[in-house]
């Protein structure tokens, strides 16, 4: 069996350049290249460094498609802590993508089931996904694939878990704690399913800092399962782990 190819890198720093690396020379190999891309800290660095090597080498996005791997449900996505607005401040903004070529869910669709059908559909028109980058959650999550009995393939609605809440709104815990939250937002998400996930040609997965080490453990040296969502990429034969020292 194909072993996941593993960078590991002194910190988090490094971990955005290699990442960004890989991503850019993807692209100037391949200038029709279909991306899936994550939000989340970890790849903050990693749009930097894309953006830089855009204004100072010129890499051309203007032929590539992007597909984002998730977005929270009933979010406009002008509102701040959409996923949209995170694509548009760390990559959109900075560098040629043309916008017909910028594809999220719509958090608004008034139609999930629709809004999923099209979502998949537009992945297939595109050719399918040659690069996927990926985040991981502390237990072990990919996109808002959460752990779980059993897991959806396709783009699909998903319920995070309290644990992926308290740590992506962190903010908000307070406020829920006290009462103070009529309904909890944030609570639903649109993510392509393990299914759209695993057909991408290449993946790259990214992790950096103590707290994500028991999860790669889990994910790439333990049995493949449902519970812990990332384990099921040890069924894909091309996964390169870009890891910084602290999680490795
Ligand atoms: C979020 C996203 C994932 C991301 C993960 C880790 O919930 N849906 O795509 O990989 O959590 O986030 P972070 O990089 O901020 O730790």
């Amino acid at each position: 069996m194909r072993q996941p190819e593993r960078v590991v890198v002194a910190e988090s720093g490094a971990m955005a350049r290699e990442a960004a690396a890989l991503v850019d020379r993807a692209i100037r190999t391949q200038p029709d290249l279909v991306l899936a891309l994550p939000t989340g800290n970890t790849p903050v660095g990693m749009y930097t460094e894309l953006v830089r090597l855009h204004r100072e080498t010129g890499t051309d996005w203007g032929g590539v498609t992007v597909f984002n791997l998730d977005e929270y449900l009933g979010v406009a996505p002008d509102h701040p802590e959409s996923y949209a607005a995170y694509m548009q401040q760390h990559l959109y903004r900075h560098v040629n993508v043309p916008p017909s070529r910028q594809h999220i869910p719509n958090g608004l669709a008034d139609d999930p089931d629709r809004e999923v059908a099209r979502y998949e559909a537009a992945i297939e028109a595109a050719g399918g996904v040659d690069l996927a980058v990926l985040g991981i959650g502390t237990n072990g999550h990919i996109g808002f694939n959460e752990p779980a009995q059993e897991l959806i393939a396709p783009t699909h609605v998903a319920t995070l878990t309290e644990e992926t809440w308290q740590r992506n709104f962190p903010h908000l815990v307070e406020a829920h704690r006290a009462d103070q939250l009529s309904a909890r937002p944030f609570r639903q998400a649109y993510t392509m399913g393990v299914g759209s996930i695993l057909q991408a040609r290449h993946i790259i997965l990214l992790a950096s800092g103590s707290d994500k080490r028991a999860a790669i453990a889990r994910a790439f040296q333990g049995p493949v399962t449902t519970q812990v969502p990332a384990s099921l990429l040890q069924l894909h034969p091309r996964v390169t782990l870009v890891l910084d020292e602290a999680a490795a």
